[in-house]
């Protein structure tokens, strides 16, 4: 009788242990499982330029948590570039800092054949990088123009063009980051706002002209966010923070996150049929 009763205590004993097991493994599978579906650019290779901080880095930190390869360009900031790598790799992700000054096409030829020496391809590219400096129409001069030009359009254009020798045949994903000042058109932006005002344009000029390659060509439009940039030009404070925070419907300045997920969106086959748009994220401002 004794020993009866001990032999259903160590089958009741084994069998729970092996429930508890069966449960682990089913856990642990599931968990596995999900983290291999919800990365929504696992495989990709993303180039950003102008990753060092800002919307930028924001962007190239988001792209990585989903799971993409991403290049982390910049001008001069190396300890920018290298925190935006750091934070990535810390959480598993992958990512390599390269210099490149994009307004010069020496430095965007280099950019990309570090790029294949990293990666081998490209399936997305953020045009980020990007100065504004405002000023009234009596203080523009040729450098006020070239300076803004050259960064903000020539250098798009330069990087989209360069970056087409990497698309695979199964084609990619170009962000252009333009601006809302295209809607805004503030006063004493002439110069800067003309440069959006073209990379609004030629967003969907290059739509039409890389769609049969299955290459998408976007554009994200930021209202007034709170970066390295817009802090040391005085937007993020003052006048300029107080009109976007009792005109905008949303009632506040943008931050990088309200950003970064709308590239990730752009950059995945999420938004596969969306091509040539301007996206406005300015917490309403029109
Ligand atoms: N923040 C806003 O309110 C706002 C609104 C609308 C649109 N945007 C657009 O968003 C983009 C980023 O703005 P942000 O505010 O994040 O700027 P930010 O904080 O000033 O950062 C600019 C980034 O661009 C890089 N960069 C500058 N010149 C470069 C060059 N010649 N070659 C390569 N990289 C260069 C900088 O690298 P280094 O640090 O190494 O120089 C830095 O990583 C720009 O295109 C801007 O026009 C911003």
């Amino acid at each position: 009788m004794v020993q009866l009763y001990n032999n259903n205590v160590l089958t009741n004993y084994i069998g729970s242990r092996l429930f508890g097991l069966q449960i682990f493994f089913q856990l642990h599978n599931l968990f596995i499982l999900e983290n291999s579906m919800t990365k929504k650019l696992e495989g990709k290779v993303a180039v950003v330029t102008g990753a060092s901080k800002g919307i930028g880095a924001a962007i190239a930190k988001a792209l990585a948590s989903e799971g993409a390869s991403v290049v982390v360009n910049y001008a001069s900031s190396k300890n920018g570039a290298d925190a935006t790598v750091t934070e990535i790799t810390g959480k598993g992700g992958k990512a390599v800092a390269v210099q490149g000054d994009v307004s010069k096409q020496a430095d965007i030829t280099r950019l990309f054949a570090e790029t294949k020496k990293a990666y081998g391809h490209v399936d997305i590219l953020v045009n980020n990088a990007g100065i504004y400096d405002f000023a009234p129409l009596e203080q523009i001069t040729e450098e006020h123009f070239h300076k803004q030009f050259n960064l903000n359009v020539l250098g798009l254009l330069l990087s989209t063009k360069e970056a087409l020798t990497l698309f695979p045949a199964t084609g990619g994903s170009v962000i252009n980051i333009s601006s809302a000042v295209t809607t805004l058109l503030p006063p004493n932006s002439a110069v800067y706002t003309a440069t959006k005002g073209a990379v609004d344009a030629l967003t969907g000029v290059l739509a039409k002209e890389l769609g049969a390659r299955r290459i998408r060509v976007n554009a994200i439009n930021p209202g007034l966010i709170a970066t390295e940039g817009t802090n040391s030009a005085g937007f993020a404070e003052g006048d300029m923070k107080t009109w976007f925070e009792t005109t905008a419907p949303l009632g506040r300045i943008g931050q990088v996150d309200d950003i970064a997920p709308t590239a990730v969106y752009l950059a995945s086959e999420d938004s596969k049929y969306i091509t040539g748009e301007t996206i406005e994220i300015a917490g309403g401002m029109r």
